[in-house]
C-alpha cells in the first residue's frame, strides 16, 4: 500500500484517518456505548417508569439526539480538525466560537478524569470476578475498590492504556481497539442477557423495564432522558465531531450517524436486559436489598453473581469484561478530543500529545479517586447540564452560522435529510434545549443554593 510521506509521521500526517467505514462506525459506536448504556440506562429506565422512560428517550433521540449527531459529524468532517480548530476555521476566527471549542475540550478532559476512575473500578471487578473476590462480601469489596490507593492505582492503569491507544494512532490505535472489543462486548452481552432470562424470578426485571408507568414521569424524567441521550451518544462536547474529522469525504454522515445511534440504543436496551433481570432474580431490584446509585451495580449486581454459584464466576467475568470494553473505548474518545487539539494546534507528535493529556486527565481524576463525595459531585447530573449547553451551541452553529452544512450532510447519502436536519437545528432542537437548560439551571443551581422556586412542579 502506498502511503504518502505525510501520512507516515510528518506533522501533517499526525492527524491520521480511519482505514475503513466499518472502522469508523466501530470506533464511534465504541465511543457511544459505555457506562451510560449498561449502567445508567437500565436504572434510569427502572426509575422513570420503564417503557414510559424508554418512550420519552426515543422521542428525544429523534428530536435532539439525531440532529445533534448529524450536526457534530458535519462540523468535524467539514473542518477536518479538533473542536477548537473547527470552530476557528469555519468562522474565520470568531472569538466566541473559539471559546465554545475551548469549553468542549475542557469538558471532555473533565469527564474523562472521573470516567477513568470508574473504568478502573470496572477493571478491578473484571479481575476480581475470575476468582470470585467479591463473592463473600460485595459491599465491603466495593468500599475497598471505590476510593483510596486501590482506586488510584486502577485509575493509572486505565489512563496509561487509554493514552497508549491514542499514542499509537487513529487507525492502528483507536480503530483497532474498537474493532477487537466491540464484537466481543456485543457477543458477551447477548449471552448474558439470554442467560439471566432463564433464572427464576427474573421476570420482574422485564416488567420494570417494559411495563409503562407514566405516573413515574415528571419534569426530571424528561431532563434525565435528554441528558442520557446526549451522554450516551457522546454528544455535546466534540467527541463525535473529532471522530468525524478523520472520516473520508465520500461517506454519508446521515447514514453512518443513524447506524451509530441505532447501535447505541440497541446496546442500552441490551444493558437493561442484562442488569434488571439479574437483580430481580435474587430479589435485589426492589425492597430492602435494593441498592441505589453506584451500589446498584457494584454491590447489587456483584451480589447477584455471587448468588449464581459456579455460573457466577463466568457470568460475572463476562459482564465486567464487557463493561470494561464499553468504558475503555469511551474513555479513548473522551481523551482523543484534547489530544487531537494538541496535535492540530502545535504540530506535536501524537505520542507526546497523548502523554501530556493523559497526565492532565489523570491528575484531574485523583480527587475523584480519593473522595467518594467529590466523585458523586463530578459525575452528578450537572454533567448533563453542560452537555445540554454544548448541544445547544452545536445546534445554533450548524443551523445559523456554518456555511454549506446541507451539502456536507447530504453528500453520499439520502438527499433531503440535510435540509430537514438544518430546519430542526434552527427551531425545535434549540427550543427544547433552552427549556431543558433553564430547568437544569433551576434544579442544579437555584434550588441548591437559593430558596426553591416552583416552576410548574418541574
Ligand atoms: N457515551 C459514553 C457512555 O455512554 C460516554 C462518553 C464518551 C461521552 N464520550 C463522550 C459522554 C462524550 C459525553 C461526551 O458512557
Amino acid at each position: 500500500m502506498v502511503k504518502t510521506q505525510a501520512a507516515m509521521g510528518t506533522p501533517e500526517g499526525e492527524r491520521g484517518a480511519w482505514s475503513s467505514r466499518t472502522g469508523f462506525i466501530l470506533a464511534a459506536v465504541g465511543s457511544a456505548v459505555g457506562l451510560g448504556n449498561i449502567w445508567r440506562f437500565p436504572f434510569s429506565a427502572a426509575e422513570g417508569g420503564g417503557a414510559a422512560f424508554i418512550f420519552i428517550y426515543l422521542v428525544l433521540l429523534l428530536l435532539i439526539g439525531l440532529p445533534i449527531m448529524f450536526a457534530e459529524l458535519a462540523i468535524g468532517r467539514k473542518a477536518r480538525l479538533n473542536p477548537i480548530g473547527s470552530f476557528r476555521k469555519l468562522t474565520e476566527g470568531n472569538r466566541l466560537w473559539v471559546g465554545a471549542g475551548v469549553l468542549f475540550v475542557g469538558v471532555s478532559l473533565f469527564i474523562i478524569s472521573w470516567y477513568s476512575v470508574i473504568a478502573g473500578w470496572v477493571m478491578r471487578y473484571a479481575f476480581g470476578s475470575v476468582v470470585g473476590s467479591y463473592f463473600d462480601d460485595p459491599a465491603g469489596y466495593f468500599t475497598d475498590v471505590q476510593t483510596g490507593m486501590d482506586a488510584l492505582g486502577y485509575h493509572i492503569v486505565v489512563m496509561v492504556l487509554t493514552a497508549s491507544a491514542l499514542a499509537i494512532g487513529v487507525s492502528k490505535g483507536i480503530e483497532r481497539v474498537a474493532t477487537i472489543m466491540m464484537p466481543i462486548l456485543f457477543t458477551l452481552a447477548v449471552f448474558i442477557a439470554v442467560y439471566v432470562g432463564f433464572l427464576s424470578g427474573s421476570g420482574e426485571g422485564y416488567s420494570f423495564m417494559f411495563a409503562p408507568d407514566f405516573s413515574e414521569v415528571d419534569g426530571s424524567t424528561v431532563r434525565s432522558a435528554a441528558g442520557q441521550a446526549l451522554f450516551s451518544l457522546s454528544l455535546g462536547q466534540g467527541a463525535i465531531l473529532t471522530y468525524a474529522s478523520y472520516l473520508d469525504k465520500k461517506e454519508s454522515l446521515t447514514t453512518n450517524g443513524t447506524i451509530i445511534s441505532i447501535a447505541d440504543t440497541g446496546v442500552a436496551i441490551l444493558g437493561g436486559l442484562m442488569v434488571l433481570p439479574a437483580l430481580a432474580a435474587f430479589g435485589l431490584l426492589t425492597g430492602e436489598n435494593a441498592q441505589g446509585g453506584a451500589g446498584a451495580l457494584f454491590i447489587g449486581l456483584a451480589n447477584a453473581f455471587s448468588n449464581m454459584g459456579i455460573a457466577g464466576y463466568f457470568v460475572g467475568t463476562a459482564f465486567f469484561v464487557s463493561l470494561f470494553f464499553a468504558a475503555f473505548t469511551s474513555a479513548i474518545s473522551l481523551l482523543e478530543v484534547s489530544v487531537s487539539f494538541v496535535v492540530d494546534q502545535w504540530n506535536v507528535p501524537r505520542k507526546k500529545a497523548a502523554l501530556l493529556m493523559g497526565l492532565i486527565a489523570y491528575s484531574g481524576g485523583i480527587i475523584a479517586a480519593v473522595d467518594g463525595e467529590i466523585m458523586g459531585f463530578m459525575s452528578g447530573s450537572w454533567t448533563d447540564a453542560i452537555l445540554i449547553l454544548g448541544a445547544l451551541l452545536i445546534s445554533i452553529f450548524v443551523g445559523y452560522v456554518m456555511k454549506d452544512a446541507i451539502d456536507e450532510l447530504d453528500r453520499g447519502g439520502i438527499r433531503g435529510v440535510g435540509r430537514i436536519t438544518i430546519a430542526m437545528t434552527r427551531t425545535v432542537v434549540p427550543i427544547i434545549l433552552i427549556v431543558l437548560l433553564v430547568l437544569a439551571i433551576k434544579v442544579e443551581i437555584v434550588d441548591q443554593y437559593f430558596a426553591s422556586i416552583d416552576l410548574f412542579g418541574w
